[in-house]
């Protein structure tokens, strides 16, 4: 066991989960300020509809594509991956049967939400990489020693209900783990408590597919053959089912981390799983989210990043924790000193 670095809370205040809007929506919405920022297109612009090469000209209409997909979802496309976004814009332009890069970018600027361009080229430009228990030792650090912890705190509450948050959760298969690792415990550690976990992520089709709980091989790639055997029913042509049991422990829904009012909605939860998903955003949208996290979190609540990730110059409010093979950052009460 690796050394901790905090000091404990005894304090135990947990705000009220505010249940009526754990399944709310947010729905993008093009503000007309993001609008009305952007510059002209210059008159010169390349009106080709061919995606810009790595090393070729950019179309200036792919920089105010890029300039609005940051501003609403804080998504970071580099200079050198422009590209990349233009292919994207590219492959929906022919679904929709759109000539020019300049014509795209005023279809994405005219409607918002659900249904829109905009949501559409979100949901091709994220990277949804996942699978059942990526990472064992984020799963050991929640079952061995913060579980254990959150039972002494919350033992005397009436109301014995732990909540995690699986922010960005792509196509579900991090909240399922959390759920399968919770129900491990349920005739132990758990006995009499409700365990909540919500899955949210900003792709619609994630969504969908993390609803349905429905996985092939590669997303078993990690996973135990016992575990897999306990709680998936096999539904032909290599497809498995999350068992109701898993499933009811999971409420799944669209949420946008760049959306203020949404993430203060997750208010009340006791551990954030944030993974692999603020890499995508730069330092003021990823210090933001973070912000948000801490504010969500009960006192004596965990974070949790990806392994590349770390919340240097980004956040010093939470306190770093060492746990075998991964580290977590904690929220101390405020009488436990720095808060
Ligand atoms: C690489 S996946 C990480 C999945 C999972 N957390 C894991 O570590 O296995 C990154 C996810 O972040 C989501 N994402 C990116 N920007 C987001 C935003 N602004 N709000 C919510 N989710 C976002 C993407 O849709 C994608 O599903």
């Amino acid at each position: 066991m690796g050394a901790r670095q905090y000091q404990r809370s005894k304090s135990g205040i947990f705000p009220i989960w505010k249940a009526a809007d754990r399944n709310a929506r947010s729905d993008l919405v093009v503000p007309p300020w993001i609008r009305s920022s952007m510059s002209p297109l210059a008159q010169n612009e390349a009106t080709a509809s061919a995606a810009p090469r790595a090393s070729g000209p950019v179309d200036p209409a792919y920089r105010q594509i890029r300039d609005l997909i940051y501003n609403v979802s804080g998504i970071y496309q580099l200079e050198e991956k422009l590209y990349l976004l233009g292919e994207a814009c590219s492959r929906r332009m022919k679904e929709v049967g759109i000539a020019t890069p300049r014509d795209y970018w005023e279809t994405l600027t005219a409607v918002a939400g659900p249904g829109s361009e905009l949501r559409s080229l979100l949901n091709e430009i994220t990277i949804g990489e996942t699978c059942l228990f990526r990472s064992q030792p984020q799963l050991d650090a929640l079952r061995k020693v913060i579980v254990p912890e959150f039972l002494r705190q919350k033992g005397k509450q009436a109301t014995k209900k732990l909540r995690l948050w699986s922010a960005g959760c792509s196509t579900g298969e991090e909240a399922y783990t959390l759920a399968m690792s919770m129900l491990e415990e349920r005739e132990g550690l758990l006995k009499g408590w409700q365990v909540e976990i919500v899955a949210t992520d900003l792709n619609d089709h994630s969504v969908e597919t993390a609803q349905a709980g429905i996985y092939g091989d590669c997303a078993f790639r990690n996973t135990a053959d016992h575990f897999k055997r306990k709680y998936f029913v096999p539904i032909g042509e290599g497809k498995f089912r999350v068992r109701p049991e898993v499933r009811k422990l999971v409420t799944c829904g669209r949420l946008n981390l760049k959306d203020d009012s949404a993430i203060s909605a997750m208010a009340g939860v006791d551990v954030i799983f944030c993974c692999n998903v603020l890499i995508y955003f730069d330092g003021p949208s990823k210090s933001r989210v973070v912000e948000h996290f801490f504010d969500n979190l009960n006192f004596g609540g965990y974070f949790f990043l990806g392994p590349s990730e770390s919340l240097f110059r980004l956040s010093d409010r939470f306190h770093l924790v060492h746990f075998p093979g991964t580290v977590g950052y904690w929220k101390p009460a405020p009488t436990s000193g720095k808060a």
